[in-house]
């Protein structure tokens, strides 16, 4: 076990009105093979099942070579609100007309650019009939290379918003990042022979239709895809929190992409792909993922600090830029992609991608509740009270009982 790792001085430096600190356990996702190397995956998390869940899936998809995963480069959107501005069209030509002075204005980390991000391009998007009125809205594209980027974003739209004004004639409004960073995404991909799915009750075959089934449902219905995003997000989140990352950020882009074409969605897509007499099942995942390595707690947490270690994504040397820096040289492109933020925001995808499989494989066999309770039984044995042995052994009783219930379990632990 790791020893506890935030200290109160440390808590009191992160946030404000600190009065404690509060503890997760952090567990091993086991199993996953990406893009040909071995992984085990941090994961802080307090629902039972969802790391013994996880692992198992991605045993699986070792049958298929496991995971392939890819991702863009690592660019933000800024966001600058311009309104009463005295005419759009021509305000939007003379932004795009000043792009390179506009980029300029907007380079205001050199450690950003030394490394190939910094400000890329300028897009203004037009929106004529708001309850506010008419307004335009400025992006900067920023790529911040391995850090989430929203110190970076942030400054890069506070810095030109005076020079915006001054182009378009009209006066500056909010100034901030945007969560849906469409531009920064990451993928994942599975393929899993049926065999792999067969067991003495279920057919492999059956088993993968199931699974497409299930999808299907949650791409066609909202309702579903909520609970089946949701079961994405258990893993998602849980590698977010143990490597220091804003798992709140991910959640709302991610969660506007699955409703991108107006309905919201699976953000998965299985299908049961056939060659001959054999079948297997295709999984892919994409999302928005803007996570960092550098900044943030990332740095300023020691468990997240391990956590990228066990990933061998631990930062290197710092430049001390500021907490948006990023701290590679030599080859940098390559390297980011090797070890930096690409690197985690693919693993993450891969540990999405197998949360989910976990999930679909069991509602579309057993069910959930078998497995589940069983962990949720040795949970209510610890809320009643009971230690070492007797933990399991409360468990085993609530569940040969079929009374999982906190008040039987306190009964038990008496007896
Ligand atoms: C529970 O935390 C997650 C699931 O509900 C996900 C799903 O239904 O796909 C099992």
């Amino acid at each position: 076990m790791l020893a506890e790792s935030i200290r109160p001085d440390q808590a009191d430096m992160m946030i404000e009105n600190v009065v404690g600190r509060y503890a997760l356990p952090l567990a091993i996702g086991a199993n996953f093979l990406i893009d040909g190397q071995d992984f085990l995956v941090p994961m802080a998390v307090e629902e039972p099942s969802v790391v013994a869940a996880v692992s198992a899936a991605a045993l699986l998809a070792r049958a298929g070579g496991g995971f392939s995963t890819g991702s863009t480069d690592p660019v933000m959107i800024a966001q600058i609100q311009l309104l009463d501005v005295p005419d759009s069209a021509k305000a939007r030509d003379r932004i795009l007309a000043a792009q390179e002075e506009i980029l300029g204005r907007a380079d205001t980390s050199p450690s950003l650019s030394r490394l190939g991000g910094g400000p890329k391009g300028v897009e203004v998007r037009h929106l004529p009939d708001t309850p506010a009125g008419s307004m335009l809205i400025v992006h900067l594209l920023i790529d911040c290379r391995d850090a989430m980027g929203a110190n970076a974003a942030n400054t890069a739209a506070e810095a030109v918003a005076p020079l915006l004004e001054k182009i378009s004639g009209g006066r500056a409004g909010l100034r901030i990042l945007s969560n849906l960073c469409d531009r920064r995404r990451a993928w994942a991909e599975v393929e899993i022979p049926a065999a792999a799915f067969h067991s003495d009750d279920y057919s492999g075959k059956d088993v993968v239709r199931g699974i497409a089934e299930a999808n299907a449902f949650a791409y066609a219905d909202s309702y579903r895809a909520a609970t089946h995003n949701k079961g994405i997000f258990n893993g998602i989140d849980a590698v977010l929190l143990a490597t220091g990352n804003d798992w709140r950020a991910v959640e709302a882009g991610a969660h506007a992409w699955a409703a991108r074409d107006g309905q919201y969605r699976a953000l998965t897509d299985w299908r049961v792909r056939s060659c001959g007499d054999a079948e297997s099942i295709h999984g892919r995942l994409e999302l928005p993922l803007a996570v960092g390595t550098v900044g943030g707690a990332t740095q300023s947490h020691p468990s997240a600090q391990i956590a990228l270690k066990i990933l061998g994504l631990e930062a290197r040397r710092q430049t001390g830029a500021g907490p948006d820096s990023c701290d590679q040289d030599g080859d940098v492109a390559a390297e980011t992609r090797r070890r930096g933020a690409r690197r985690l925001s693919e693993i993450v995808a891969a540990v999405g991608l197998a949360q989910n499989l976990a999930a679909l494989r069991a509602l579309a066999t057993t069910g959930i509740q078998k497995g589940h309770m069983r962990l949720h039984a040795r949970q209510l044995a610890v809320a009643a009270g009971a230690e070492g042995e007797a933990v399991e052994s409360v468990a085993g009783q609530l569940v040969s009982e079929g009374k999982i219930r906190l008040q039987r379990a306190r009964e038990l632990l008496q007896k």
